[in-house]
């Protein structure tokens, strides 16, 4: 009986390993690619895209939103958080984030990874578990996968 429950966890364990290793993003990232259309960005003409994914399976999206004080500026990650959490979800899974400039005719091209920065890496360490996922996308479709633990090691908490 106790083997048998051991062997229970362990599969049930496996099963998680296999499931995170082969998640497929591509649906997030091109959500968050869509939302660098909607970023509001006259002062830095570079816009970013989130899509944050919640435990019931729903995507919410995020731009940045710029402000001419600068201070009140809102990254697109925590436009995501915001939006959810306003509307009582607090539970998630993972967020893509994608990034890119504006050239001088208005049209956004996806270069480099974009890295969520450190106020939005905290904003996110206050509702999502060390083994958030937290999906970053380039120009050349290329995906790199990392935990909110490997993004923001000891990270400060009351709780
Ligand atoms: N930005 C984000 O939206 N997310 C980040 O994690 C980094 C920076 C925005 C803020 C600002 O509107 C523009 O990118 C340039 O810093």
């Amino acid at each position: 009986m106790t083997i048998l429950f051991y062997f229970s966890i362990l599969i049930d364990v496996k099963r998680k390993l296999w499931y995170n290793k082969n998640m497929n993003y591509d649906e997030l990232v091109q959500t968050a690619i869509k939302m660098t259309e909607r970023s509001y960005a006259p002062y830095s003409h570079f816009h970013v895209g989130a899509a944050l994914l919640d435990k019931n399976g729903h995507i919410w999206t995020g731009c940045n939103v710029e402000n001419a004080a600068y201070g009140p500026s809102n990254c697109a990650e925590r436009t995501a958080v915001f939006k959810a959490v306003s509307e009582g979800v607090r539970e998630f899974e993972a967020i893509a984030i994608v990034g890119g400039p504006e050239a001088a005719d208005g049209t956004v091209t996806i270069q480099d990874f974009c890295p969520p920065c450190g106020v939005c890496r905290q904003v996110l360490s206050e509702f999502c578990t060390r083994d958030f996922k937290i999906v970053l996308a380039n120009g050349n479709g290329e995906q790199k996968v990392f935990t909110l633990a490997q993004l923001l090691p000891e990270s400060f908490s009351l709780k």
